[in-house]
């Protein structure tokens, strides 16, 4: 039989890399906190409906990216290709009107359908951030700002934040029965993909990166003249807090992004050391969505953070874990009994404690504990258990005398001063 591998587009994430993923998920965490976003989790498998409602049944994500099968039940279900529509519908579910004003966060797993390749999974990851009730200017500009301190807390840099605006439902309908006049007149110029997307999603051809139909469309209808008073004034005030937060911006009438739900406010953060897939957060204002799904009329705007890329993105300094603070060498039944019980103390002092459970040789040990750099060692051979008493020394620092103690097991005050002394206090 052939070995089982996992599926095309999906990876492992081991060990070593994991660490990685760890401290940039901690940053994230602390930065949310501070921020006072809460946190939503919802079930990574919904009603296939959902999607196809809360994202547009046009879209490339709904008509072919999706990972869609009948349940035992013959309920058509879908893996959750992204996560805002799931928070809407958990919202309603849950009496949204009850309190209107929310700001969550999700982070987790999302599976589309695409073509794999570097940065680009079948199944990957989200940081999600969405504010639903809130449709001030302000809102939208703290949604960025929240983006934007993220990947720099990262130490992210040379970022390019790119945004437009999608005007209202009114500016965009005006916008397409013009659009669409010009598009069938220049059917001929535009590539095949486009040439489809006519009458399934003609916004999305704005977005297209065919370099011909991208010359063809410097001469089509722009968006932007057709938006309502209200909707440029909207754009500009946008603009402005961006400026007055310091916060640079580019300006791309293009960026039209790949769901159907935004109006308004679209924004995406891209990096040039991404390659192909060189956006690494995309979101927008959505005021629409909640009540097409059946809520009530709620304005709303977010974000999400692709983790793959994000963690391409972020410097090697992350890469690195905090040392194992004490491994404790233990040979004999005895002394793996004693080490054992000393091993769940040591961890109530908030300490990284290893167990050596290989049943090696003490100098094996010892290598072990040279090769993870640990702090400090805790040696307990047949002799030291027997008289009920362990060496603790501090590991690289032999020829100091002090660093090494001798403590037995039932004197606690003494291996407490130590473990303050020598780990915690330093
Ligand atoms: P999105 O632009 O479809 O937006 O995805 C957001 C981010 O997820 C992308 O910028 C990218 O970093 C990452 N991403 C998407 N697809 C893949 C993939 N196949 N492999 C790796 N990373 C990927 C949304 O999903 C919206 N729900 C964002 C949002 C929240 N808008 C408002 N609120």
């Amino acid at each position: 039989m052939d070995n089982l591998k996992n599926l095309r587009g999906t990876v492992d994430l081991l060990p070593d890399q994991l660490i990685k993923w760890q401290n940039v998920e901690k940053i994230i965490f602390e930065q949310l906190s501070r921020a006072s976003i809460k946190e939503i989790r919802t079930p990574i498998l919904e009603m296939t409906e959902l999607f196809i409602r809360g994202i547009g049944e046009g879209t490339d994500v709904v008509s072919k990216e999706m990972y869609t099968f009948l349940d035992r039940g013959d309920r058509s279900c879908t893996l959750r290709p992204e996560g805002t529509a799931s928070v809407a519908r958990a919202l309603i579910q849950n009496g949204i009107s009850s309190n209107p004003l929310h700001k969550l966060w999700y982070m987790g797993p999302m599976f589309r359908y695409e073509r794999p390749q570097a940065g680009r999974q079948r199944q990957f990851h989200q940081l999600g951030v969405e504010f639903i009730g809130y449709d001030s200017v302000r809102s939208d500009v703290e949604i960025i700002a929240i983006a934007w301190d993220i990947l720099g807390k990262l130490g992210i840099k040379d970022l390019n934040l790119e945004i437009n605006t999608l005007g209202d439902v009114n500016d965009r309908l005006d916008f397409q029965k013009s659009f669409i006049k010009w598009l069938e007149i220049n059917k001929k110029f535009l590539d095949i993909d486009s040439q489809n997307r006519i009458n399934k999603n003609p916004l999305r051809i704005l977005d297209s990166k065919n370099s011909e139909t991208k010359k063809i469309l410097e001469n089509a209808p722009r968006l932007f003249n057709f938006l309502s008073e209200k909707s440029r004034k909207r754009y500009s005030d946008l603009k402005k807090q961006l400026e007055d937060l310091k916060i640079p911006y580019l300006e791309n009438s293009n960026l039209v992004r790949g769901l159907d739900y935004y109006c308004h406010t679209a924004f995406e953060i891209t990096s040039g050391a991404l390659g192909s897939q060189a956006t690494v957060c995309g979101g927008g204002r959505y005021d629409n969505l909640i009540k097409q799904m059946g809520g009530p009329n709620t304005p709303a705007i977010g974000f999400a953070i692709g983790l793959e890329r994000l963690i391409l993105l972020a410097g090697k300094e992350l890469e690195v874990q905090r040392n194992t603070d004490i491994y404790i060498i233990n040979q004999g039944l005895i002394a793996e009994s004693l080490a054992m019980d000393l091993s769940r103390k040591l961890r109530n002092y908030d300490l990284f404690v290893e167990l050596d459970l290989s049943g090696a040789s003490l100098s094996k040990q010892f290598k072990k504990a040279n090769k993870l750099k640990s702090k400090s060692i805790i040696v307990i051979g047949e002799d030291e258990a027997s008289n009920k008493e362990f060496i603790i020394r501090l590991f690289d620092k032999s020829n100091d005398e002090n660093k090494e103690e001798v403590i037995s097991f039932d004197n606690n005050i003494k291996l407490e001063n130590w473990i303050n002394n020598n780990l915690l206090l330093k």
